[in-house]
């Protein structure tokens, strides 16, 4: 809970004045809780997109936009990326610990219990056309598994629950694989439960049953990175659309489901591969300053992809972290130069000393370079988002599991500035003239 602070806000409206309690955190903005402001004003508040709205209490994900810090349970991200790994960082996301040796070994296998799917979830693939985009195939399947989990079902059991959070966690990567083995029309490759969660991702999308498959610890040290830098991220879009619709008490499978789904778009996960396909027309450096023109440019919809943060005004840490990653990773594959990092690169120099950008705080986000080091890693362009949802899978579980818990929490329903027609009598068609 908030601790109250003595600080209060007092509003007048006509002859009245009222006062709303400010709330504070353990670190960011304070709030001012106006839960009391229609029933004593009759007033509603208004925040297209909810850029000034706390819409809950968490203890999960810090994001300081104006320092570029980003915390998971008080642990800088640098440091979990430097000394930390994926399974260790699910953890922590879900159970607010780092956790001791022994915890880490019961959770690992809890998880890795989980990795294979149901044999009829393989049907679910056969109905989607072979180049279907694997983020609408991890929608519907993921959506599918609530078909497949009745005894999970009841949300309120804490037990269920966790069985739930680690179906969920575990099965993810295996229906990405099958996802992307699906589209070039090769078998499915079970899990094999040695491996690590990076490593068995990989081997399920790269393997093929006629050969023995070894997954190169540089990749699975570089996918590794990327599921810890994607797994949370505060209330973004995708996040906020799995707790609005957990609040409903709907199924966790199907409240991933729609988290997949905001994902998606270009403006949010999305936007990774939307910067392969942008660097990609960009194609020469030559062409960059024409590019800037047109993310400048009222008139044109495009936006510099992997630009630009709601709540990064400063450079996004995990893009930093993804920069010095890419010449890692591109290094070790013995990639010596990758002409698409090249043009990131320079398109990053060329938008940070533009005043458009500096004016605006635009930074490069964590798409700018995660493209750029899955392509190196052979991932294909259409598979880029469903990594990204692999990962925050994680995240949006651990704040799916903190919204149900939370008494404060009631089902979503925000309301609106209605400024349609006022009430009108019905006409009958006859009398319908234009
Ligand atoms: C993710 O929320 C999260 O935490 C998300 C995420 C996560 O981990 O969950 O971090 C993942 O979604 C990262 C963002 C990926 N999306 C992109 O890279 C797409 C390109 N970026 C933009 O679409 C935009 O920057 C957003 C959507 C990311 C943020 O949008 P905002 O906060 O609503 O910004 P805005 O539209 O209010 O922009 C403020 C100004 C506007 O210009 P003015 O009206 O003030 O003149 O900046 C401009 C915008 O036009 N602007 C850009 C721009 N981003 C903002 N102009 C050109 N190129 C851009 N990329």
């Amino acid at each position: 809970m908030p601790d109250e602070h003595t600080m209060k806000v007092h509003l007048s409206y006509g002859d009245k004045t009222i006062e709303l309690p400010v709330l504070n955190g353990t670190d960011g903005p304070s709030v001012l809780d106006i839960r009391s402001l229609y029933a004593q004003t009759g007033l509603l508040t208004f925040d297209p997109g909810f850029t000034s709205t706390a819409s809950c209490e968490s203890s999960i994900t810090f994001i300081d936009g104006d320092e570029g810090r980003l915390l998971y349970r008080g642990y800088p991200i640098q440091e979990l990326v430097q000394q930390s790994d994926f399974i260790e960082v699910a953890y922590l996301l879900l159970y607010g610990e780092l956790p001791t040796l022994s915890e880490r070994a019961r959770f690992s296998e809890d998880v890795t219990y989980h990795t294979l799917v149901h044999e009829q979830i393989s049907a679910f693939y056969n109905g989607f056309r072979r180049d279907a985009h694997p983020m609408a195939v991890m929608v519907g399947v993921v959506g599918a598994l609530s078909a497949f989990y009745h005894d999970s079902l009841d949300i309120h059991d804490a037990n269920l629950r966790e069985i739930a959070s680690f179906r969920l966690i575990a099965k993810m990567p295996t229906l990405a694989a099958m996802a992307y083995k699906y589209s070039i029309g090769q078998p499915f490759v079970y899990p094999k439960n040695e491996l690590s969660y990076a490593a068995n991702l990989l081997r399920m999308m790269f393997a093929v049953p006629s050969e023995n498959y070894i997954v190169n610890p540089v990749l699975e040290r570089a996918m590794d990175l990327i599921l810890v830098l994607h797994a949370d991220h505060e209330q973004n879009a995708s996040t906020s659309t799995v707790r609005l619709a957990g609040s409903s008490a709907a199924n966790p499978f199907a409240c991933v489901a729609s988290g997949i789904a905001a994902l998606w778009g270009p403006a949010h996960g999305g936007a990774n591969e939307a910067v392969l396909a942008m660097l990609s027309e960009i194609a020469t450096k030559e062409r960059i300053p024409e590019f800037i023109k047109r993310a400048k440019d009222k008139n044109d919809p495009f936006r510099l992809m992997g630009f630009g943060h709601r709540i990064y005004k400063n450079f996004d840490p995990r893009a930093t972290i993804m920069r010095q990653t890419c010449h890692e990773v591109l290094n070790e594959l013995g990639i010596k130069n990758d002409p698409l990092l090249d043009l990131a690169m320079e398109l990053e120099k060329i938008a940070l000393e533009d005043d458009y950008f500096i004016e605006r705080k635009l930074y490069p986000n964590v798409d700018f370079y995660s493209g750029i080091i899955l392509r190196a890693m052979q991932i294909p362009v259409s598979m880029f988002t469903v990594i990204f949802a692999v990962a925050r899978t994680v995240g949006w579980v651990a704040q799916w599991r903190e919204m149900i818990t939370d008494p404060l929490q009631k089902i979503g329903r925000p309301r609106q500035l209605y400024c349609g027609k006022k009430e009108r009598r019905f006409i009958p068609v006859e009398k319908r003239g234009r």
